[in-house]
């Protein structure tokens, strides 16, 4: 049988685009870590890490296909509120959501200031989606004693319900191969999207099949089911990847999703520029059909830095693919 009319175009197409069916393509080739990205009336919007003299990174696309930086523009320029050390803020990881209301909510981690500074969270609201955003007074999420909080991500659930996952940072406590749990928390908010409502919750931790580490999540619902994805192992090395867990409540009981249908991600695998590099950081696009994240950009360690991929993917009976 002649192959269909609609997969003839498909292949026309990435021919078009230069990629072959069912890759990742690299969006960014400069330094643009743990991105995350949020669809506009005005096309996507992405943001990450510090880098290149600004707190919070900002990357505009009108297509999902070509990215281009908002160079020198900064989403959270600061003051900083006073837990946060001004001179150092090291500000990780931002995440962006909207709210009903169309105000937007930025979620960071930051270094703490005083002795035995660790990372923590904290929420900046905005009107426009490239701030400045204006931070909340209070941490948002902390953890301290247990090695801080990082890498938020926030959530809206088709109940309405905001939340916000995050990463309790017990590696930093780590000497050796003593490892700490690295718990990846669930915290209810209030409509307000920044304050807490009750206590967080635990939805996964680390195992000896993680390395040292769980980090990086990002929360999805699609079909009735919440997808978690996470990064396992050090952030620096090739076996960073992107891994995923799945409950039918957003609460969990989570289950870790294994091989042959996880990692999603993982170093070797292909993309538009040749074979990933320690790919990791993922965030999915809120309609469950994309995914933003990073890998390093000579392929092999972070010395170009990590630039910014996306792929398409599917979601569906527990399962992620890259389309
Ligand atoms: C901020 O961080 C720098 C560098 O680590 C440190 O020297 C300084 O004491 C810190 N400031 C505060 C207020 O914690």
């Amino acid at each position: 049988m002649a192959p269909s009319l609609s997969k003839l175009c498909l292949l026309a197409l990435s021919l078009v685009f230069g990629t072959a069916l069912g890759e990742p393509w690299k969006a960014i080739d400069a330094d643009f870590a743990d991105p995350s990205i949020i669809k506009t009336g005005d096309g996507y919007y992405a943001f990450a890490t510090n880098s290149h003299g600004v707190n919070t990174q900002i990357a505009h696309s009108a297509d999902f296909k070509t990215w281009k930086v908002l160079d020198g523009q900064d989403a959270l320029p600061g003051p900083l509120p006073s837990w946060v050390n001004g001179s150092h803020s090291q500000i990780w990881a931002p995440d962006v959501i909207q709210r009903n209301d169309g105000i937007f909510v930025l979620y960071y981690s930051a270094a703490t200031s005083g002795p035995k500074s660790k990372h923590c969270i904290g929420a900046a609201t905005s009107s426009s989606v490239i701030g400045p955003y204006s931070p909340e007074k209070d941490v948002l999420a902390c953890d301290k004693s247990k090695g801080g909080a990082i890498d938020a991500a926030g959530f809206k659930d088709d109940d309405g319900t905001y939340y916000v996952v995050y990463k309790v940072d017990g590696n930093s406590l780590n000497q050796g191969s003593n490892y700490h749990p690295t718990p990846i928390m669930l915290q209810k908010l209030k409509s307000d999207a920044v304050t807490p409502d009750g206590d967080a919750v635990q939805l996964i931790d680390r195992s000896d099949a993680d390395g040292p580490l769980v980090e990086a999540p990002s929360l999805v619902k699609s079909g009735g089911q919440y997808y978690l994805s996470f990064s396992s192992n050090w952030y620096n090395t090739l076996k960073y990847d992107v891994s995923y867990a799945v409950a039918s409540a957003v609460t969990g009981p989570y289950t870790k999703v294994l091989a042959p249908d996880a990692p999603l991600l993982v170093s070797g695998d292909g993309s538009n520029v040749g074979p990933l590099g320690g790919p990791g950081g993922s965030d999915f696009r809120e309609d469950g059909s994309a995914i933003a994240f990073h890998a390093f950009n000579n392929g092999k360690d972070m010395g170009k830095g990590r630039g910014m991929w996306v792929a398409n993917i599917k979601i569906g009976g527990g399962r992620i693919s890259i389309e």
